[in-house]
């Protein structure tokens, strides 16, 4: 599950209030593996999902960060040719490396059934954080994007490179696979998505295989919509992560020919519960390949979903396994 490590499950409240701040939690590697534990612990899961954010990217690059309760994440803006050239790339993927000493605790410590995941946001999403400076609206990165911008394209062209690094030691670190989370993809327009979501992820998952031949990697252009087509085709992902709009027959045609796909109940479907989601879950199961499909959310789980419906999605979905 997306943001299976969170606030709607109480030992994570727990560690996070211990921690200080979620901050702190990041760049603790000794509390961030509990965290990233806790929901094998307390589910059959098949894979643990590396706790870190997508902002401490721009956080290592040099960009000012900070969570404001309640508020979500608040950044220093990057709106100029010189807030660019103010950037960092020298020694980012050094600064970053508390997390890979989670990853390498995180895979001495899992089950061996659970593969563990990394993860990275895209350029396009995280430039979009840094150019507004938080997740509220995206208009000034969109008009900077459909602008063409030079300051723009630099900052896409950081981000690119600090991601194949990252990522990369990731890998070396002991994760079987990461994820690439461009989940502001869908407020681009159709050939500006081809430009700032896919080609950069594209560069991304090029980069790395140029060092990790294999290197396994799952693309999230969520809401992506029509562009998901183009998606699975050419950015060399392994696998696409879909968003709960898409249909499973949109999937089968859209994603299945070219790559696995992952996804998509809602988190509300998830929250909600009941039978209605045990219905979903079957149209979802049985409606892909299980050999093409990783179950999972169309987007992260609600801080305030019901454990108990976690249970009973999990269940729901064993019910089918070997069928
Ligand atoms: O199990 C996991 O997936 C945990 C690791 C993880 C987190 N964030 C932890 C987190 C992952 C993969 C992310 C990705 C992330 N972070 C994305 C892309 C995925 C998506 O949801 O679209 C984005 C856009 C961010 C940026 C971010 N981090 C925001 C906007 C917020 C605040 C929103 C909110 O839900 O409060 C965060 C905070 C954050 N990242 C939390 C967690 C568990 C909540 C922090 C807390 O404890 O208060």
């Amino acid at each position: 599950m997306m943001r299976q490590a969170g606030r709607y499950l109480p030992e994570y409240r727990e560690l996070r209030a211990q921690a200080g701040s979620f901050l702190n939690l990041c760049y603790n590697p000794e509390l961030a593996t509990e965290v990233t534990l806790q929901p094998l612990k307390r589910f059959d899961l098949d894979a643990a999902i590396l706790f870190a954010d997508i902002l401490l990217v721009p956080q290592a690059l040099g960009a000012s960060l900070t969570f404001a309760e309640g508020e979500g994440p608040v950044l220093s803006t990057v709106t100029s040719d010189r807030d660019v050239a103010a950037l960092s790339l020298d020694g980012v993927v050094e600064r970053l490396s508390p997390i890979y000493e989670t990853v390498r605790r995180v895979a001495a410590a899992k089950p061996s059934h659970a593969t563990l995941i990394g993860f990275c946001g895209a350029p396009w999403t995280v430039a979009s954080y840094m150019i507004e400076g938080r997740g509220s609206s995206r208009q000034n990165a969109r008009l900077a994007a459909i602008a063409g911008e030079p300051w723009f394209a630099r900052l896409i062209d950081i981000l690119v490179e600090a991601s194949v690094g990252y990522l990369v030691a990731q890998l070396k670190a002991g994760a079987e696979a990461v994820q690439i989370f461009d989940s502001w993809a869908g407020d681009l327009p159709a050939h500006e998505f081809r430009r700032w979501s896919l080609e950069p992820i594209r560069k991304i998952i090029e980069g790395i295989r140029a060092e990790i031949p294999g290197a396994r990697v799952i693309g999230f252009p969520r809401a992506a919509g029509t562009n998901v087509a183009d998606f699975a085709a050419s950015a060399g992902a392994n696998a696409v992560g879909v968003d709960s709009s898409m249909s499973v027959e949109a999937i089968r045609r859209d994603v299945i020919p070219y790559c696995a796909v992952q996804g998509n109940l809602d988190p509300l479907q998830l929250l909600a519960g009941g039978e209605r989601l045990d219905r979903a879950v079957d149209e979802l199961v049985t409606g892909l390949n299980p050999a093409r499909h990783i179950v999972n959310l169309g987007h992260g789980i609600l801080p305030q979903t019901p454990i108990d419906n976690v249970i009973r999605f999990i269940e729901r979905v064993r019910q089918h396994d070997g069928a």
